[in-house]
């Protein structure tokens, strides 16, 4: 049970509802160990700190003590917390020591018994760089314990939600086809298991490959967790990538070796104790200087330091949240990757997986583009500008430079903007930027440094691979003074109201489709912003079309608007279809749920402006689609569309 309230780059807040609890993700599990004895940060802060822990249910099969108070009190009373309780199930042990002594089956069924909330199969966590026979028959096992759990699960009915993970070890055909079998099973979450030894020798671009790979063929439905990262240095990327879950050991593990964890890699205590106080404020490192967690006994310095770690694990998630929500996870990706080359190395090769990453990254976002380096040249803002761009249709193509010192958007700043011809500007980051559209976030909305030279060649060949196939429509290509020459000699002839064209031509990038017609093109008009002197809305016969939003310039139809863009759009662009079950509500103007989407345009992005209709294609209400085009068919839970209005 799980929806999306709110997305980033894959990114995803989301709301997993797990038996009488809901949690907030992304988020953490801290790893608890069963005996109570041997848990270094005390219980109390961890629930202060998390409504969701994680725990080894192989540890508590095996060990007759704590076996016992389990199956008698159950695993929230064993390790004292009343929340959410996860277990792994023996397989991380498995891999450390070759064998374990408990059979697959056996440990779900065990894990059931003693009132688990979220269990684990006995998959086989295959290492990397092994032999292809040893990975294909590993994950033949796994698949069949994966079958078989699910099967047990479902004969005995079994409360406890189960987590099938995904292996293949480093081979990504592999990983493929293990995260499509398992897909297809019905497991509540699926771990990306076995990538504990990349991330302990910093192999993180064969991470990110991992989970991409692995995200290509999982449902997009439910949550996915990155088995054994840690580390929050390595959080945004994850997320950014689509990992919901994470559990940490971590804060421990480092704090038990004297490493003081941060959002941008490992210090040590030894280097730090010479400071006047640590480069943090959490309680602990508000309170203690460097040097008097040093001289404590050990037993206290692992705890002190234990804190600190999972204070600043929590406070990376948050961070990583409030990214999510102002639109700027891509700024703080950039950032954190350049914390350690390794992690560079692992954004660098994102960028092959573009075409698949943009399909779920928003079209509009709250903060501006902002430009870190050349990495930022393959984000899917800028990849979506240019699939985009060949939806406009082209009449007279003039091609020019603006001067650095306008700013953006030009169209603000250029006297004489548009009449009947294309007038493109060449842009280092977004390659080519027509004029009419150059308010479109992030088209305006950006904020892009003096590139180097290196950087700008990036776009010179798109640039002329643009100019030869359209070398049919060009009239010229030169500064933009010569364009104005040319306008108040040549264009001045034509008819066509240039508000007109530009929102002809506007309609023609946001929908993909022509909605002001030779017919419309002379009856439209625009009423405009006194203070700003920009388009505020779009008219048709004394009826609002469309007001422009002020943050991202986008088009938002008013009901004349959504029946215009219903009529012109053809069937089944920009339309989510749904059931007659809510049709009504939908007419009403209620929010669309995503168990009734019965179709869709598979192409939408989250948070475009969409048409809802029923299977007839008629229709019922209009609203911004929080799903791309494969969630909206695959989420059974939460809001698919935000309607703005019922149509009666
Ligand atoms: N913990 C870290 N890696 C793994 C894995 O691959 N499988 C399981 N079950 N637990 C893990
Ligand atoms: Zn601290």
């Amino acid at each position: 049970m799980f929806e999306i309230k709110d997305r980033d780059a894959m990114g995803r807040i989301g709301k997993l509802k797990i038996n009488n609890h809901k949690i907030e993700t992304p988020t953490i599990m801290p790893v608890v160990h069963p005996n109570p004895k041997r848990q270094i940060v005390p219980i109390e802060l961890i629930k202060k700190l998390t409504d969701v822990i994680i725990t080894n249910s192989y540890i508590t099969y095996s060990t007759p003590k704590l076996k016992k108070i389990a199956e008698e009190k159950g695993i929230h009373e064993l390790v004292g917390f009343d929340k959410v309780v996860v277990t792994d199930s023996g397989s991380f042990q498995l891999s450390v020591y070759g064998d374990i002594d408990v059979e697959p089956l056996e440990i779900v069924e065990f894990q059931e018994k003693i009132g688990v909330d979220v269990g684990t199969m006995l998959d086989i966590p295959t290492p990397p760089d092994v032999e292809r026979e040893r990975a294909e028959k590993e994950l033949g096992e796994t698949l069949r314990r994966a079958r078989a759990s699910i099967e047990l699960k479902k004969e005995k009915n079994f409360k406890l939600l189960l987590n099938g993970t995904i292996q293949g070890s480093t081979y990504l055909d592999l990983r493929r086809k293990s995260a499509e079998e398992m897909g297809k099973l019905d497991f509540d979450i699926y771990p990306i298991g076995a990538v504990v030894p990349l991330m302990e020798e910093y192999r993180y671009k064969e991470v990110a490959e991992i989970i991409i790979n692995t995200k290509m063929c999982l449902p997009t439905n439910k949550p996915v967790h990155l088995f054994g990262c840690g580390h929050p240095m390595a959080f945004a990327l994850a997320v950014a990538l689509g990992c919901d879950l994470f559990d940490s050991a971590a804060y421990a593990l480092y704090a038990k070796e004297g490493r003081y964890l941060t959002e941008r890699g490992t210090l040590h205590l030894e280097n730090l104790k010479d400071l006047d106080r640590f480069p943090c404020s959490c309680p602990v490192c508000s309170t203690y200087k460097p040097k008097e967690i040093y001289k404590m006994d050990k037993k206290e310095r692992t705890r002190l330091l234990a804190e600190h770690n999972l204070y600043v694990t929590f406070e990376e998630i948050s961070r990583i949240k409030n990214a999510i929500k102002e639109g700027s996870l891509w700024e703080l990706v950039e950032e954190r990757c350049r914390c350690h080359p390794k992690l560079l190395d692992a954004l660098r090769v994102v960028r092959k997986y573009m075409d698949f990453i943009e399909k779920f990254d928003p079209v509009t976002k709250k903060s501006a583009f902002f430009y870190s380096g050349y990495e930022s040249l393959f984000r899917p803002e800028v990849l979506r500008h240019k699939k985009r761009l060949s939806r406009i249709r082209f009449d007279k193509i003039y091609i020019t430079t603006v001067s650095k010192k306008v700013e953006k958007p030009y169209s603000d700043n250029v006297n004489i903007m548009h009449s009947d011809v294309d007038v493109l500007v060449i842009d280092d980051v977004f390659g080519l930027v027509p004029l009419y559209i150059d308010t479109f976030y992030p088209l305006a909305q950006n904020e892009i440094p003096e590139l180097f030279e290196f950087e700008k060649e990036h776009n010179k060949p798109y640039v002329k691979e643009f100019i030869e196939k359209h070398k049919d429509k060009i009239l010229d290509i030169n500064t933009y003074n010569y364009y104005i020459n040319y306008y108040n000699s040549e264009a001045n002839k034509n008819k066509i109201n240039p508000d007109a064209f530009r929102i002809k031509k506007m309609l023609q990038y946001q929908y993909g489709c022509d909605i002001v017609d030779d017919e419309l093109i002379n009856k439209i008009i625009v009423k405009r912003s006194k203070t700003t002197g920009r388009i505020r809305y779009v008219m048709l016969n004394d009826k609002t079309l469309f007001s422009i939003r002020s943050y991202d310039n986008l088009l938002i139809p008013t009901e004349e608007g959504a029946k215009l863009l219903h009529k012109k759009i053809p069937y089944p662009k920009y339309r989510v279809v749904v059931n007659k079950e809510v049709e009504e509500f939908a007419r009403e103007g209620k929010s669309v749920y995503a168990k009734f989407v019965v179709d869709c345009d598979e192409e939408l992005r989250p948070y475009e402006e969409v048409l809802v209709v029923n299977e007839d294609d008629e229709l019922l209400a209009f609203g911004t689609t929080l799903l791309n085009g494969k969630e909206l068919m695959e989420f059974n839970y939460g809001i698919a569309v935000d309607v703005r209005k019922g149509i009666k």
